[in-house]
């Protein structure tokens, strides 16, 4: 096969990495890569937003397979791009539609989709300028420490946990009505605090059947001995130490499965990755948050530890056939 990566980050040289030990990989191309993507394959000046280059780039080289890293071009609606596109009828493509993607796309849809297919997560409302004061008195109703999600993308940034009530309501005003993240936060989420620890469980899916792929955990803070403001993620670690047998098991149960049956039921077309972020509190697992790809660092160490011929597995995903 001809595969094609988007994206340039450490999470994209991995997937070539492993993409290119497979005997079944002929071509691999990664736009617009890395210096590390460049010892495995060839990088394509291409950006990961520009949708018509990647489709005059793909039929040119006869590109087989798309595997599409980070969310941005997912949100935009990437998937749906190709499959409208006769040229591409052909074209696999790993990376779920625009409805998929909204998963990550807007936290107010995520916990939405987790309360329908009863999926344990934090207690949460969500505001918009027009509902500022309602916002206020809401967070008068939870106790330290506050948690307000902007709605959109953020790069992992969006998410304020303060402990003084004044403060968060200084914070939600600055996010809705100063829009301290941009468009991202003309919508707010207010949530319930969960004080547990967290982890990350990756999944495969082609929306029907499913694979859960190793555990891992990401460093965030930026600064020594883990203080500082939270980055997108600078290391990582799998498998996860606490994430026994007996985790696992109700995480498959509460949450990876009802997750997939809950993209089968509304009938999203979702091929790809849901990286799940968690949350044990005791020995309960809630989901933080959904991802629509996998997660940079985590990546790195997550599909080093797959045994099984990763272009293989990633074509049955693209053609619904995981199982
Ligand atoms: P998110 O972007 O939703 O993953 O949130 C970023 C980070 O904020 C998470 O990795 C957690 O460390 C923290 N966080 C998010 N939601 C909660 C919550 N309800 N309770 C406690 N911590 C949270
Ligand atoms: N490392 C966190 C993420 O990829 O979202």
């Amino acid at each position: 096969m001809k595969i094609l990566i988007l994206g340039s980050g450490g999470r994209e040289h991995t997937f070539a990495y492993k993409i290119a030990q497979s005997p079944k990989c002929e071509k691999l191309y990664i736009a617009p890569g890395n210096a590390g993507t460049l010892n495995v394959g060839e990088n394509v000046s291409l950006n990961v937003g520009d949708f018509s280059g990647i489709k005059d780039f793909i039929i040119e080289k006869n590109v087989d397979m798309l595997v599409v890293g980070p969310e941005d071009p997912l949100v935009k609606g990437i998937t749906d791009f190709c499959k409208g596109e006769p040229d591409l009828k052909d074209l696999l493509i790993v990376g779920p539609s625009k409805r998929g993607a909204l998963l990550e796309g807007s936290k107010e849809r995520a916990k939405e989709f987790m309360a329908m297919h009863q999926i344990p997560t934090a207690a949460y409302e969500s505001f918009t300028i027009e509902s500022l004061e309602a916002g206020k008195t809401f967070l008068e109703t939870l106790s330290a420490p506050y948690v307000l999600k902007a709605d959109g993308l953020a790069a992992g940034k969006g998410v304020l946990i303060l402990n003084d009530l004044a403060e968060a309501k200084t914070e939600l005003e600055n996010m809705l009505k100063n829009q301290k993240f941009g468009e991202a936060s003309a919508k707010v989420v207010i949530e319930e605090f969960l004080d547990g620890i967290e982890l990350s469980v990756f999944v495969l899916t082609d929306g029907k059947n499913y694979k859960i792929l190793p555990t891992a955990k990401d460093y965030k803070r930026i600064g020594e001995g883990d203080t500082g403001l939270n980055t997108g993620g600078m290391g990582a670690i799998s498998p996860v130490p606490f994430a026994d047998a007996e985790l696992m098991q109700k995480i498959e149960e509460r949450i990876v499965k009802p997750t997939v049956n809950g993209l089968t039921e509304e009938n999203i077309d979702y091929k790809g990755f849901i990286f799940i972020g968690l949350i044990k509190v005791g020995n309960e697992p809630y989901v933080i948050e959904y991802n629509v790809r996998m997660g940079d660092p985590e990546t790195e160490v997550v599909l080093p530890r797959v045994k099984s011929d990763l272009v293989e597995v990633l074509a049955k995903t693209a053609e619904g056939k995981l199982n």
